[in-house]
């Protein structure tokens, strides 16, 4: 059965004091603010990294250190099943429990469907959906044991998905990356309804976010997408961290499966 929380004044529901946060690819953009508002709210947070320099990952250390809650990174790249179900259990034990994972990691390539090379396809599909996948489970099964152990009622998983999921953008070419986001959004419709007993599931939808995903395009198509944006400009990172805290909290506590989309209007036209 779901989980129901009492009734108490609204702001306590935000709180996430004394629980522990994973987000994978936390050390930019999207995962790093998602990671900073689960902190701000007082969980204790862990992030993985792939491919951060050791100088960038000190800068991050000491952000969180600042916020005066509990914080480690993992380098760990979550294609690798085995080295995220390590990971996972390895957060277990050095914070000795978790509550809320965010599987997030994602990368875009951009060409044209016609020529997307193997080894392009599999890399969108390895880390956007297979990664995400083996994140959830690893989170699953942590969830499974510490509420049989009676430390946790219910486990929390946002996944990071994307307005591609539902509509094609236009102009850039990004056809499996769509695609893997669809999946990913199927994915946490079916694993919520699954695992409704022991961990709550739903994911968030963001559009157009200023991020190094984006930097990469040629400024045509940026200024094309603020045509087609009603808000008229992109969202900074830090616009998605009170998204994140809501469906890692109680506050969402009868949000089962549902995709939030963040795009300043840009999926309704
Ligand atoms: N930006 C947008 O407009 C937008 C819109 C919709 C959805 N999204 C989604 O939001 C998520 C985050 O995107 P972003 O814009 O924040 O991207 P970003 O700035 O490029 O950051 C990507 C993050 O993922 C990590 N990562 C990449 N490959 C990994 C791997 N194999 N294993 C573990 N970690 C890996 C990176 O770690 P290192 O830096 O250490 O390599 C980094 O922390 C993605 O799932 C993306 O698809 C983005
Ligand atoms: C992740 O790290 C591996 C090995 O360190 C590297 O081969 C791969 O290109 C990295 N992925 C990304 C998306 O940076
Ligand atoms: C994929 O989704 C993006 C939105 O993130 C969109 O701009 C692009 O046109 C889509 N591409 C295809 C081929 O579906």
């Amino acid at each position: 059965m779901l989980y129901q929380v009492a009734e108490s004044p609204v702001l306590s529901l935000f709180s996430l004091k004394g629980q522990v946060s994973l987000v994978t690819g936390g050390s930019r953009g999207i995962g790093l603010a998602a990671a900073i508002g689960l902190a701000e709210a007082g969980s204790d947070v862990a992030i993985t990294y792939n491919s951060s320099s050791d100088e960038h990952m000190k800068e991050i250390i000491a952000k969180f250190e600042s916020l005066g809650i509990k914080f480690k990174a993992y380098k760990c790249n979550v294609v690798n099943k085995k080295d995220i179900t390590e990971c996972v259990e390895q957060v277990v034990k050095d914070f000795g429990r978790l509550d809320v994972v965010v599987p997030n990691a994602g990368i875009a390539v951009h060409e044209p469907a016609e020529d997307f090379t193997e080894d392009d396809y599999r890399k969108t599909m390895s880390v956007n959906l297979d990664g995400a996948y083996y994140t959830a489970q690893a989170a699953a099964n942590a969830f499974k044991k510490q509420k049989q152990q009676g430390t946790l009622i219910q486990g929390k998983i946002v996944f990071t998905a994307s307005v591609s999921s539902a509509i094609v953008n236009f102009p850039q070419k990004q056809a499996p990356y769509n695609a893997s986001k669809a999946g990913l959004v199927r994915l946490c419709k079916c694993l919520a309804v699954e695992w409704v007993d022991f961990a709550r599931v739903n994911a968030i939808s963001p559009g157009f976010i200023a991020t190094d995903m984006l930097d990469v395009h040629p400024k045509e198509n940026r200024d094309f997408w603020m045509s087609v944006i009603p808000g008229k400009r992109h969202c900074q990172t830090h616009e998605l961290k009170g998204a994140y805290v809501f469906l890692a909290s109680d506050a969402s506590s009868y949000v089962v499966g549902e995709e939030l989309i963040i795009g300043g209007g840009y999926s309704l036209i």
